[in-house]
């Protein structure tokens, strides 16, 4: 497995790839990988020839007193794991292959992108989607692989390989979660035992208000009694708890299927976001 840092050693690697190998999968990581990561490989593995990883902590879909600094970075320990998974190739740019001097573009997806981490992060999903474009056309894959705990950021990608013709195939991979039911994320990392005990009540407020929004309560009242729940399991800020329609994520006031709520809240330093489907 090579760990491939400069465009052009990726290009002849790539090339290389595709002397033998026709479908080249591509899972698009931060790093920090934990077995939510794993499972996204393990899911292209077995659809594609060849996997591609890319590990690249992006500073534009980081904003302001956000933790660019301070989010994890493992290297060693992800190139590790992804050796022992069967992967053919990392790519881990160093920023100016990302962004080279005087970069100047922004891919901007608007609609699925207003509202929910949107609104709490803005800028976020321009970060996001710029980055994605770039890495689609760095490896030029024939799947990309992307876990749905991040559901609006599925969504923004979705949005813009449509738009932007990009006609790989995206893949939506469900949520991975401890036993528990907290879902896998590497700002898990940054709960101390006490909050990491408390997290658990945002799978559990989930998982409660869907039940009841399912059989008929009023949507408003579980949506604002779910805020509360939260606050008072420990979490200090919920920065939305929201039910949207699971396709379009546009806002619903009645439940319709497909419905899913989505939720975003702090625990000490740490922000965690998890959503669930209303059936
Ligand atoms: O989900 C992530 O890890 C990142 O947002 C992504 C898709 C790799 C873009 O930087």
């Amino acid at each position: 497995m090579e760990i491939i840092r400069q465009l052009d050693s990726l290009r002849s690697a790539l090339a290389k790839i595709r002397e033998t190998r026709s479908v080249v999968g591509l899972v698009p990581t931060m790093g920090a990988l934990h077995a939510g990561h794993m499972h996204l490989v393990e899911t292209a593995m077995a659809q594609c020839d060849s996997v591609v990883v890319s590990i690249f902590v992006n500073p534009t879909q980081f904003g302001e007193g956000e933790d660019l600094n301070a989010y994890p970075r493992q290297e060693a320990a992800d190139a590790a794991l992804l050796e022992g998974a069967g992967v053919d190739l990392i790519w881990a740019p160093t920023v100016d292959q990302v962004y080279p001097d005087g970069f100047a573009t922004n891919v901007s997806v608007t609609g699925v992108s207003a509202g929910l981490c949107g609104g709490s992060r803005p800028g976020h999903f321009d970060g996001v989607a710029t980055v994605v474009a770039k890495l689609f056309n760095q490896i030029r894959p024939d799947a990309a692989f992307f876990g749905e705990k991040d559901y609006q950021q599925l969504a923004v990608i979705q949005r813009m390989a449509r738009d932007l013709d990009f006609t790989h195939d995206i893949v939506g991979v469900p949520t991975v979660r401890d036993a528990d039911g907290l879902a896998l994320s590497s700002r898990n990392a940054y709960l101390t035992p006490e909050q990491r005990g408390q997290a658990v009540a945002l799978p559990d407020t989930m998982r409660d208000a869907a039940k009841s929004i399912a059989k008929g309560d009023d949507i408003a009242s579980v949506l604002e009694e779910a805020k509360e729940k939260l606050i008072a399991s420990g979490f200090h800020n919920v920065d939305y708890f929201e039910m949207r329609n699971a396709e379009t994520l546009e806002n619903m006031t009645v439940f319709v299927k497909p419905a899913r709520l989505l939720a975003a809240a702090h625990i000490g330093s740490t922000r965690l976001i998890d959503n669930i489907a209303v059936t």
